[in-house]
């Protein structure tokens, strides 16, 4: 990484209509592990790790409306829901924002005054479509029929005044940024996506909206509520603030497919309209499907993640999101493909190598050897690093696990457990290899799964080695 000093990171904030599923868990887990190797490598008071929720807008309003129950509870209600996901998942973000905060709303105010003193700001009126399930404005082009590209639905016709941000004009600064650059777009399709939106002249949005009484009114225009999509961008600034400190510029904003648009075009122009420097890069994931399909709320198709920590273990299902689907494609889960993975490279792999070397080493070294600690910064530790770096999560984890199969194999081809009867010497050594390949493993392993690296270390650093407990329990 270049920029050193430090490492501020963001997820998208989720929608708070429903509780989260796996798909909202998929993003958090794989920047919370971005947040780990970088707070392993650079320093923890280094790194900032953003996540929250977003609640204004008329679709949460709907939400509560059906629910029967008063906004603020709902909302307090739905985003504990969130936090409590994440901490199941042992997701640890420095700052839990939601977008109700105090802090936010009198962000939001004071960006949106300075972006209309700078003279980006005009009234206006919008006659057109709107999803309020994708809180997006449509145009004929996207939707000639009137139905909603992503909800299938029909879209509703609107005719108001808004405040309007000039982000055709701001948006020809974004494309020699990103050609330079300065403004990264990751993957590769994603930023030639977005030049080509670019290239084909982005048209001004709304800002604020009259009829949406659940948000942040506009300060000069009480009439006037913001935008949902304008104020949930924002949070990336008021999250930046830590008491003295101001971690803004991002260094990488985590987001799904979906809405990469409102975060490599729409937010760029907000930023410029106030002053303030773009994110380094924006980092753009796939979507978790069943069977082929998104998994989502409207399609009725989710998987809540506190089923599967409950049963597999935290560290399990962030194997499974992280090993499963190549970061920046589309790819199917299952709790089929989760059991074969925890039956197979986590139990019978990682685990029983656990077990039996400090099983072996127990019972015919009286749990006594002195480890080969291999050097952490070797290169095959540094290639590891770069693909974590690269958001190649899958193929780290792939690369970890050679080296558990090479452990493994060790201890069937020597024969360990005759080897300790016939030459201990010999088993010593290799004993010793074996514990020092688990404690980078370990090392290695800790941004992916914290409770089993910890373990592990803890098992195969002790001045007296015993039976370690199976990581990884068989499941009923
Ligand atoms: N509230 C907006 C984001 C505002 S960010 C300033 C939103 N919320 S969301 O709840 O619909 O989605 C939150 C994140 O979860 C998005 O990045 C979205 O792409 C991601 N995912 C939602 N479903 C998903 C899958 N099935 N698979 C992977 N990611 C998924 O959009």
């Amino acid at each position: 990484m270049k920029n050193t000093d430090k490492f501020y990171i963001t997820t998208a904030i989720d929608y708070i209509n429903a509780k989260p599923h796996i798909g909202h868990a998929y993003e958090k887990v794989a920047s919370d592990v971005l947040a780990r190797h970088y707070a392993a490598n650079i320093g923890r008071d280094k790194v900032r790790f953003l996540t929250g929720t977003d609640e204004h807008g008329a679709k949460i309003a709907k939400a509560a409306e059906t629910d029967g129950r008063p906004l603020e509870d709902f909302a307090r209600e739905t985003a504990a829901k969130f936090s409590f996901a994440w901490d199941q998942l042992n997701i640890e973000p420095d700052r839990f924002i939601r977008t109700t905060d105090a802090d936010h709303i009198a962000t939001v105010q004071s960006l949106l005054v300075t972006i209309k003193e700078n003279g980006f700001l005009y009234e206006g009126e919008y006659e057109g479509l709107y999803c309020t399930a994708c809180e997006t404005f449509y145009t004929e082009t996207d939707a000639t029929d009137h139905i909603c590209p992503i909800h299938k639905t029909v879209l509703e016709l609107l005719k108001e005044k808004n405040w309007f941000l000039k982000v055709n004009e701001l948006s020809q600064q974004i494309k020699p940024k990103i050609a330079s650059g300065e403004f990264v777009i990751w993957p590769i399709s994603a930023a030639h996506e977005i030049t080509s939106w670019l290239n084909q002249g982005f048209k001004d949005i709304a800002i604020s909206r009259p009829n949406v009484k659940w948000g942040i009114p506009l300060p000069w225009d009480k009439d006037q509520t913001v935008y949902v999509w304008v104020d949930a961008l924002i949070n990336y600034i008021t999250g930046a603030k830590d008491g003295d400190k101001n971690w803004w510029p991002a260094n990488v904003h985590v987001v799904g497919k979906d809405i990469a648009k409102f975060h490599c075009i729409i937010w760029p122009a907000i930023l410029l309209a106030a002053g303030l420097e773009l994110p380094k890069q924006v980092v753009v994931h796939g979507y978790l499907t069943i069977g082929g399909q998104k998994m989502s709320k409207s399609v009725g198709n989710v998987i809540d993640p506190n089923d599967w920590v409950a049963k597999y273990g935290a560290d399990a299902v962030r194997y499974l999101l992280m090993r499963e689907v190549a970061f920046g494609q589309d790819g199917d889960v299952s709790e089929e493909k989760l059991r074969t993975r925890y039956t197979g490279e986590l139990a019978n792999g990682l685990g029983n190598l656990v077990s039996r070397i400090t099983t072996l080493v127990e019972n015919y070294l009286g749990g006594e050897v002195v480890v080969d600690t291999i050097d952490e910064q070797n290169s095959e530790s540094n290639e590891i690093h770069t693909l974590i770096q690269q958001f190649a999560f899958h193929d780290a984890l792939a690369k970890i696990w050679v080296w558990v199969a090479w452990a493994n194999k060790t201890v069937d081809e020597k024969k360990l457990w005759e080897l300790a009867k016939t030459d201990l010497e010999d088993f010593r050594k290799t004993a010793a290899g074996i514990l020092g390949a688990l404690e980078i493993i370990a090392k290695e392993l800790r941004p992916f799964m914290p409770e089993t690296a910890e373990k592990i270390l803890i098992a195969v650093t002790a001045k007296k080695i015993t039976k370690a407990e199976p990581l990884f329990p068989r499941i009923g």
